[in-house]
């Protein structure tokens, strides 16, 4: 059987921290194996909530790409695209638009709810109330078979498959249903113990420094009922103990030690700092060489772009034949 396709896109929010990590990119990472992949930079998304200030988005962009880079993601092993260089996103979703019905985009939870939590801007906009409809018109557009996505993703997804049947019935064409790859990712804790963002300051990135990574480790929020090193400590909800087992081999003899009290909070971040540095020195060394060479990121989103535009391209011309519109002739204007 063919190799599926996967595809899967991260709004450029710059450099990625420990959450997006574990949330996303290591899975994607796995999943340049098994699958046929594109992974895009949704720089349009972004637009559709930070439209009112563009100064920082293309910084972001290649943060994020440098980040991808230095995590794993290999441009020989998958395709990394930009989705404003590939124009045929824009083309299906204003086609997509014309068969969804607006109830269809209203009853998307995040809708509400982000433009409840987002009062520092106007979100009554066209392009946030059709943003998961752009998000369908990237995945249908490469025809993927499965979409790796966090739960919070999942409504955005039915949303898809939905407008893809409407499509397919409507058009008697045969655009394949996406399904959801859900990874089941640990829950990565800021510094303060809520759920770690770049928005909450709480996050510790993959570019951290050694230093950076050492004095944020001390701030991080821990039993506050285990004061002295003999007390019983609580590690479920400490920070320190949630890091740990993401990078230390022997976490379970720390949880073993803390209940016991005999670890204490000072010699416990101690360890992490150490396990946490080395775990992330790798990523830090790979990213600091892609730092210096701006032009060769820019030139592997430029060719993975160029392979998403061809795969798009065949997409959209078999698109247009099923509403019944004539291609142009050699004077026109697609290609
Ligand atoms: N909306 C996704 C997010 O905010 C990003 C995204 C855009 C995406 N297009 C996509 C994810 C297509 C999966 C498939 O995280
Ligand atoms: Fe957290 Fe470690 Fe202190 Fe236990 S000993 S509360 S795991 S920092």
């Amino acid at each position: 059987m063919a190799t599926k396709v996967v595809l899967s896109g991260m709004r450029p929010s710059g450099k990625l921290h420990l959450g997006n990590y574990f949330g996303a990119l290591a899975n994607w990472i796995k999943l340049q194996n098994e699958y046929k992949c594109y992974y895009m930079v949704a720089d349009w998304h972004a637009l559709t909530s930070e439209y009112g200030d563009t100064s920082g988005l293309e910084g972001n962009v290649w943060d994020m790409v440098i980040d991808w880079l230095a995590s794993g993601l290999d441009p020989q092993k998958c395709v990394i695209f930009r989705q404003s260089w590939v124009p045929q996103h824009a083309e299906l979703h204003l086609l997509l638009s014309m068969i969804t019905p607006l109830s269809w985009l209203e009853r998307v939870p995040t809708y509400k709810e982000q433009q409840q939590e987002m009062t520092n801007r106007d979100l009554s906009t066209y392009g946030f109330l059709g943003y998961p409809l752009l998000q369908s018109a990237d995945i249908l557009v490469y025809k993927a078979d499965r979409v790796p996505v966090g739960e919070d993703q999942l409504p955005h997804l039915e949303l898809t498959r939905e407008v893809c049947r409407r499509f397919n019935y409507l058009y008697k064409a045969n655009l394949p249903e996406p399904e959801a790859l859900l990874s089941k990712s640990p829950k990565i804790l800021g510094t303060d113990a809520r759920k770690m963002s770049k928005s909450y300051n709480n996050a510790i990135y993959l570019s951290d420094t050694k230093e950076e990574v050492a004095a944020k480790t001390k701030t991080m929020f821990t039993d506050p009922k285990k004061v002295r090193v003999d007390d019983k400590g609580h590690p479920e909800g400490c920070v320190v103990f949630n890091t740990h087992k993401l990078y230390t081999p022997e976490w379970q003899d720390i949880e073993t030690r803390c209940k016991a009290g005999t670890i204490g909070c000072v010699a416990c971040k101690s360890r992490l700092i150490e396990t946490l540095n080395s775990g992330l020195e790798p990523i830090r060394a790979v990213r600091a060489q892609w730092a210096r060479k701006p032009d060769d990121v820019k030139e592997i989103v430029e060719e993975g772009s160029k392979k998403a535009v061809a795969v798009a391209q065949t997409t959209m011309a078999e698109v247009r034949e099923a509403i019944k519109f004539a291609a142009p002739g050699k004077a026109g204007t697609y290609d």
